[in-house]
């Protein structure tokens, strides 16, 4: 059994360009398209705070400035707040970050790929394992994603990664790994590929936006060159580093919502719409009726 060590520092690689909502995201990022009430990067830092991150570090790139602000005290909106008596919606705000937390923001030069984004938190990280977290794949779970991980990783150690099966028609949108050793939910991971082909996938376990770390990652991301797309693939450094050290694939606990598709963020919305406190009654009463129509 490892040593138990609490992750303390979460990565939120928030760069990419957002294509595939663009015009939505021509201006705005991706990461702060609302799902009811929250933007997506709200849920992701709420997550990995329920995992015992302290330090969380946002690699942004261009339009990216509403992500900083979202996570900053607005001192004149929260007067007017109070002025209006709506303490709710006052505390909601409060609570975006507790102020035992702090938010560090680091500018990637250009969207060079996932890997890239992850190497440029290497000063702010240091020689700890850490949390990756994709906020564009929202993860339901009854105990928040990445603790389920930080769980494993305290039995485990080494690196561990969110994994899925998905039909094997779409592993050409994925890292696929393929494992051995299977216990539970926990698997070793022997080889991992980038967006295969279904033909040459070496299964249909895919990685999802969840990942836990070993810093020896940085050291391979240097020596990563271009991958799939011509990008600088986190993938093809996790390849590097399985010569090395090992890793897990941990079939997480709860569902995926892919909301950097649009199929996908319609699906969220609907489904923390129904599950929403305020709103979930009216808004079923509202789907019911919608489906008989259908008919
Ligand atoms: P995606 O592959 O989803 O790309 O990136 P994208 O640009 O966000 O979206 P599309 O495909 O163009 O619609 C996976 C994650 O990696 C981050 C993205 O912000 C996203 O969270 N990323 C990607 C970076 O931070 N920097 C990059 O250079 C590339």
């Amino acid at each position: 059994m490892t040593q138990a060590q609490e992750i303390r520092t979460a990565v939120f690689p928030v760069a990419g360009r957002g294509t595939r909502f663009l015009p939505a995201t021509k201006a705005s990022p991706k990461e702060m398209l609302p799902i009811v009430d929250k933007p997506l990067i709200q849920y992701a830092a709420e997550e990995a705070l329920a995992a015992g991150a302290r330090k969380l570090v946002f690699i942004t790139g261009s339009s990216k400035r509403a992500i900083e602000d979202h996570f900053d005290s607005d001192a004149e909106l929260e007067t007017a707040l109070e002025k209006q008596g709506k303490t709710d919606l006052l505390k909601a705000l409060k609570e975006i970050v507790p102020a035992w937390a702090s938010c560090i923001y680091i500018r990637q030069p250009s969207p060079l790929g996932l890997g890239h984004a992850v190497w440029c938190a290497k000063p702010v990280v240091g020689n700890e394992p850490f949390f990756v977290h994709l906020a564009d794949d929202l993860i339901d779970g009854p105990t928040p994603c990445l603790r389920q991980m930080a769980a494993v990783y305290a039995e485990r150690g080494g690196s561990i990664l969110g994994v899925e099966t998905v039909p094997r028609s779409e592993t050409d949108k994925y890292g696929i790994v393929a494992t051995d050793g299977r216990e539970g939910r926990v698997s070793r991971v022997k080889q991992i590929v980038e967006k295969p082909r279904p033909q040459n996938a070496p299964s249909t376990l895919a990685v999802v936006g969840r990942y836990l770390l070993s810093p020896t990652i940085f050291a391979k991301l240097e020596q990563t060159g271009r991958g799939a797309g011509g990008e600088i693939q986190l993938t093809d450094a996790i390849a590097d580093l399985l010569a090395d050290e090992p890793v897990f694939a941990y079939e997480f606990e709860g569902k995926r919502y892919d909301c950097g598709s649009k199929l996908g963020y319609l699906q969220a919305t609907v489904e923390y719409g129904l599950k929403h406190e305020a709103l979930g009654e009216k808004f079923s009463e509202y789907l019911i009726g919608l489906a008989a129509k259908l008919k």
